[in-house]
């Protein structure tokens, strides 16, 4: 059944609200998929009108800039693309938890832990969806998502599915690879453990990065990437630019790869403040920073 692209996507939204940032301007055209046949027909959209196909996840690690994001932005959100099914009796000691792109990571990492499937409790606190997540790769020091992928189920732009092992997906440092293609599901696999220590490890993980971040101001979580063999956050820090503002953003107190931004900044504020800190950091030790954060 054909679907009406003029009921489908929709023109101007506001996408400050959708951000962990909460500023930046609209997307031209937005889509929220209910199911499968609509996303092909948002996707055949974009490509006869030849727009640039931008996924929103949890917006928890990116910046939109003030004007208008041109293309199309989609955003897998709906209950669609939200389902959690959990196997835990087909293979001894091991959870096969078949997840949507649009399942928060947070709710799922901490519901997983304290049913004790482990593998998840190393990402404690890391905001984001699952494909969000698995585009980047998301994690910190207690490890990443891709660590327990089994397999990924992506679409292309011409709507066709493909199921995808995890050594096929060559997740690295903050990155994977779609070969241009988005991710709608994936299975990942869990180890059954005593409920108690799963837990456990979940809170030990997130007390440390409420102690090390500023996780109740607006940001979006590390802004670049640690060098080879260096932290970012300490090089900004030994830079003495923790504090170092224009107008209502700065960089974070606490820790110094963090921008936060308070209530009315506009996100020309904060790629200031990124210019600004590269081009300090640059001069204090000369490594040059890269961002770990998509700016659209
Ligand atoms: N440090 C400072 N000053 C600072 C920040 C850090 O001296 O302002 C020092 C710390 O004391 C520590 C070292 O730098 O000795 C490393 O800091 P931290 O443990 O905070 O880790 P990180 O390398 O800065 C990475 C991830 C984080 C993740 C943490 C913890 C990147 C770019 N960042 O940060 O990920 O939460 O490890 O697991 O990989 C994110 O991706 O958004 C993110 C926050």
């Amino acid at each position: 059944m054909s679907v009406a692209c003029d009921q489908l996507i929709q023109h101007d939204v506001p996408l400050a609200e959708r951000t962990w940032f909460k500023l930046g301007g609209t997307a031209q055209n937005f889509c929220a998929p209910k199911d499968i046949e609509e996303l092909r027909a948002a996707l055949k959209w974009a490509a006869d009108s030849g727009a640039t196909i931008r996924v929103l996840g949890g917006g928890a690690n990116l910046l939109v800039r003030d004007g208008s994001v041109d293309g199309l932005v989609l955003s897998l959100e709906r209950p669609g693309f939200c389902h959690i099914e959990i196997d835990d009796a087909s293979e001894m000691d091991v959870a096969h938890v078949r997840v949507g792109a649009g399942v928060d990571l947070m709710t799922l990492s901490r519901d997983c832990s304290h049913r004790g499937l482990a593998g998840l409790e190393c990402l404690a606190g890391i905001p984001g969806t699952i494909g969000g997540a698995i585009a980047m790769n998301a994690g910190g020091r207690f490890g990443c998502i891709g660590d327990v992928v089994e397999r990924v189920r992506l679409i292309d732009t011409k709507g066709v599915i493909v199921d995808c092992d995890a050594q096929v997906m060559q997740f690295g440092y903050r990155r994977s690879s779609l070969g241009g293609r988005l991710v709608i599901g994936a299975v990942l696999k869990l180890r059954q453990e005593a409920a108690a220590d799963v837990k456990k490890r979940f809170q030990d993980n997130w007390r440390f990065k409420k102690e090390s971040q500023p996780l109740a101001a607006h940001s979006a979580g590390c802004v670049f990437k640690n060098p080879e063999g260096h932290s970012a956050g300490q090089l900004i820090d030994a830079a003495g630019l923790k504090g170092f503002g224009r107008g209502k953003a700065r960089v974070s107190e606490v820790h110094g790869n963090f921008i936060v931004a308070d209530e009315g900044a506009c996100a020309s504020e904060v790629l200031d403040v990124i210019e600004h800190v590269r081009g300090a950091v640059e001069s204090h030790c000369g490594i040059k920073l890269d961002t770990e954060i998509a700016i659209w």
